[in-house]
């Protein structure tokens, strides 16, 4: 018997978890078993009996349920404490971070646990529906143009009315991935006259096929990884984009930026001088404000004024829409579970040898097991890499 353990999750005001009823039963249908902490579903107003009817275990005490578990599915990682309640070879699966969380890799090492990484599921065919990090930016991609449009003063649509003509409000979007393609599909059906840039020219014609104006900026030489993530530009092709991109910037009402660089900071792409050039009472939205930051002074978790153009850093942008982003979130990982499961022997198989596996397994049987992860902390300046003598 195969026991899937979920527990709720610890973050502060964190509202979405990693199940939701309708996976109870497509789990049961596996042959697995379910167990979930109590109150898994409270902020999303779904009650323990909904997963006890559709055939859960509901269990009060979580160090208990994390104790009785094969695999523990979650949303954000586990705590430290949490990792000591866990048998050995014990699989967790959530985000993990591994570039930027070397001490916790460390302690899932010594603890033996087989760690999956949502945000490492490789970005191939065969993955989209288990790719958490799209299913999620594109609802950040919503949620940002959601919140700009309520911090605005003005409507996004052109209106001609009787007392006058209302011009559209004007949308910036910068970085067309999966959460700016969002971002400007949201901002249009809203009305909004949308123009969007990306360093990976070939997003162009994507964004052109939402009815939005693509910005041309030559670059000159810009690349893309094997997996489609955009290459960090030179310090010179940045000042280009900067100097280029300045005068949209100054006559959007709304700019929202979503630059990414896979397991880097993100790009610096507004500074306080362009910031200054804005309308009054306009909106930046910045995406990355988490991790470092598109926008020059903008503020994790917050609002800020700067120069009269308030800048939202809010972050955890899809748990805005939480009900639906849990909806998203629970399939990706059912996905998983499901792709790898045997039915003779009513277990996951761990394969660290699969194309998939291979990418998103971080630690298993007390090493790092990830090529891409383990060079990175080979390139780190102590070069220790977890589970390994030094
Ligand atoms: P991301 O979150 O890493 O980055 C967001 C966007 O920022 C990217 O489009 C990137 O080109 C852009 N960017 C980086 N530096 C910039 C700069 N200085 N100025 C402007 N834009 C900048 O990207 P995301 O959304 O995760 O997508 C990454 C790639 O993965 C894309 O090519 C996407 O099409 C691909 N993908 C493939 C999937 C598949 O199953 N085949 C599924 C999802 C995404």
């Amino acid at each position: 018997m195969t026991i899937l353990g979920f527990p709720a999750e610890l973050k502060p005001h964190e509202k979405r978890c990693a199940i939701l009823p309708v996976n109870v039963k497509a789990y049961g249908l596996l042959g697995a078993t379910v167990h979930v902490q109590s109150g898994i579903g409270k902020h999303l107003h779904v009650s323990d009996e909904e997963y006890v009817t559709a055939g859960a275990e509901v269990v009060s005490n979580r160090a208990e349920l994390l104790a009785s578990a094969d695999i523990v599915p979650s949303l954000h990682k586990l705590s430290t404490d949490d990792l000591s309640h866990l048998k050995p070879n014990t699989i967790t699966v959530s985000y993990l971070d591994p570039f930027n969380e070397k001490p916790f890799i460390t302690s899932l090492c010594e603890k033996k646990v087989t760690s999956i990484s949502m945000e490492m599921i490789p970005r191939i065919s065969r993955c989209q529906k288990m790719d958490a990090l799209s299913s999620q930016a594109s609802l950040a991609g919503y949620v940002m143009v959601m919140q700009a449009a309520n911090q605005l003063d003005n409507v996004l649509p052109m209106m001609m009315t009787p007392a006058g003509t209302l011009k559209p409000t004007k949308v910036f979007v910068i970085g067309a991935g999966v959460a700016g393609l969002q971002a400007i599909a949201t901002a249009k059906r809203l009305g909004a006259s949308v123009t969007a840039f990306d360093t990976r020219s070939v997003v162009a014609e994507q964004v052109q096929s939402l009815g939005a104006k693509f910005l041309d900026i030559d670059l000159g030489k810009t690349g893309e990884t094997g997996q489609g993530y955009a290459q960090a530009l030179t310090p010179e092709q940045t000042q280009i984009q900067q100097r280029e991109q300045a005068k949209c910037i100054a006559d959007s009402d709304i700019v929202i930026t979503t630059a990414q660089l896979f397991g880097r900071k993100p790009p610096m792409l507004i500074d306080a001088q362009t910031i200054a050039t804005m309308k009054p009472g306009s909106v930046i939205v910045d995406m990355a404000a988490e991790s470092g930051g598109n926008v020059q002074g903008s503020v994790v978790s917050e609002i800020v004024i700067q120069s009269g153009v308030s800048i939202i850093g809010t972050g955890n942008w899809a748990n805005g829409v939480a009900k639906h982003a849990t909806q998203m979130y629970a399939n990706n990982v059912q996905s998983l579970v499901s792709e790898f499961w045997s039915l003779e022997d009513n277990k996951f198989v761990v394969d660290v040898e699969d194309e998939i596996q291979s990418g998103c397994i971080i630690t298993h049987q007390g090493l790092v097991a990830n090529s891409m992860i383990k060079t990175f902390y080979a390139s780190n300046p102590d070069q220790t890499i977890p589970g390994e003598k030094t």
